[in-house]
């Protein structure tokens, strides 16, 4: 009946944007009805860059839950939890952590970006570790197959790994997960930069509203060679083009071409984009309007699903336990 297992999702550590959506999020909706879908609120991954100010998690966990059931994640079917309540994937994380070799961990090319991008000179354990907590998150419940955008892929071969030193030198127990990346597996900034991300500012959020949508897409960088109306136009160098691309492929060649000819200048094109992005984020916000007048629902859904992925979480500790030979008594 089912295709498998996915288990995927976020850090709690502000909203969910556009550039989680195409590289996440539309393959959770789409495959929830073919798989068992669990959907992680990493919040102890998001005390490894926010520990100085927990107080925020709470908040933060509920806009993140509500930014997957908004997109159209169905409570029904999908099992959304919190990390930190589930014991067992921080049991698996020690295990793990004996499997893995600091080098292996600072070589790890997304910890590298990100601990430039935060100013670290110095790692914690925990940040340093994190991508081990997270084949944890993956494993804990057998999970095949991970939707995710392209910046976790080197996460994902870290959890192959482990997965295959575990089973080959205990017991194969543990399922080797596969990623699967969005349709555009990084998505760009307003600003033009390579990545849209919160700490650079140049984000579209899923719960914008339909008017901050159009005046970010109106400021967004497009050619920087296109200075007036009739200059021809290099859609290969322009943010508002990539999102076309994502977002309205289907007039993509027509646009190119447009473009290309000056034939359409970069307002109509801005306002052809801003009006396919709030097409797509209308019923968004009709369904996060019903789940943010009704918080009892919202706690009640990460408390059923928080309960599931501990069941799911005894019997896979309960294996690895026994093919390590730790079950004692
Ligand atoms: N590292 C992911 C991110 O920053 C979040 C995450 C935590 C995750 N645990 C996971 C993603 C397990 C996929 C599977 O977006």
């Amino acid at each position: 009946m089912t295709k498998g297992r996915i288990l995927t999702g976020d850090r709690p550590t502000g909203p969910l944007h556009l550039g989680h959506y195409i590289g996440s999020l539309a393959n959770r909706v789409k495959l929830q009805s073919e798989c068992e879908t669990f959907i992680i609120i990493a919040d102890v991954q998001a005390l490894t860059t926010n520990f100085e100010h927990p107080e925020k998690l709470a908040g933060d966990v509920r806009q993140v839950a509500i930014d997957n059931l908004a997109v159209g994640l169905d409570p029904e079917r999908a099992t959304i939890f919190v990390q930190s309540m589930v014991p067992q994937i921080a049991e698996m994380t020690v295990i793990y952590s004996m499997l893995v070799t600091v080098n292996v961990l600072r070589h790890n090319p997304t910890i590298k970006t990100e601990a430039k991008q935060y100013g670290y000179q110095d790692m914690t354990y925990g940040f340093l570790g994190y991508p081990v907590s997270q084949a944890a998150d993956i494993t804990f419940c057998k999970a095949n197959l991970v939707p995710v955008g392209a910046d976790q892929v080197p996460h994902l071969e870290l959890t192959r790994k482990l997965v295959r030193r575990f089973n080959e030198m205990y017991k194969p127990v543990l399922v080797e997960p596969e990623a699967l990346v969005g349709k555009i597996g990084r998505l760009v900034g307003t600003d033009g930069n390579a990545k849209m991300s919160k700490s650079l500012g140049n984000c579209i959020y899923l719960s914008d509203s339909a008017q901050e949508v159009s005046h970010k897409i109106s400021m967004a960088v497009t050619d920087p060679a296109r200075m007036r109306r009739g200059d021809l136009g290099h859609p290969n160098v322009c943010a508002v083009f990539a999102y076309h691309k994502a977002f309205n492929s289907s007039f993509v060649p027509e646009l190119r071409k447009e473009c290309e000819t000056a034939g359409i200048g970069c307002v109509d094109c801005k306002k052809r984009l801003a009006a396919v992005l709030n097409d797509l984020l209308e019923p968004m916000r009709e369904r996060r309007a019903k789940y943010e007048a009704n918080p009892g629902l919202v706690e009640e859904i990460l408390r059923a699903g928080t309960a599931r992925a501990i069941e799911e979480g005894r019997r896979t500790i309960a294996e690895v336990r026994e093919a390590m030979h730790l079950d004692y008594f």
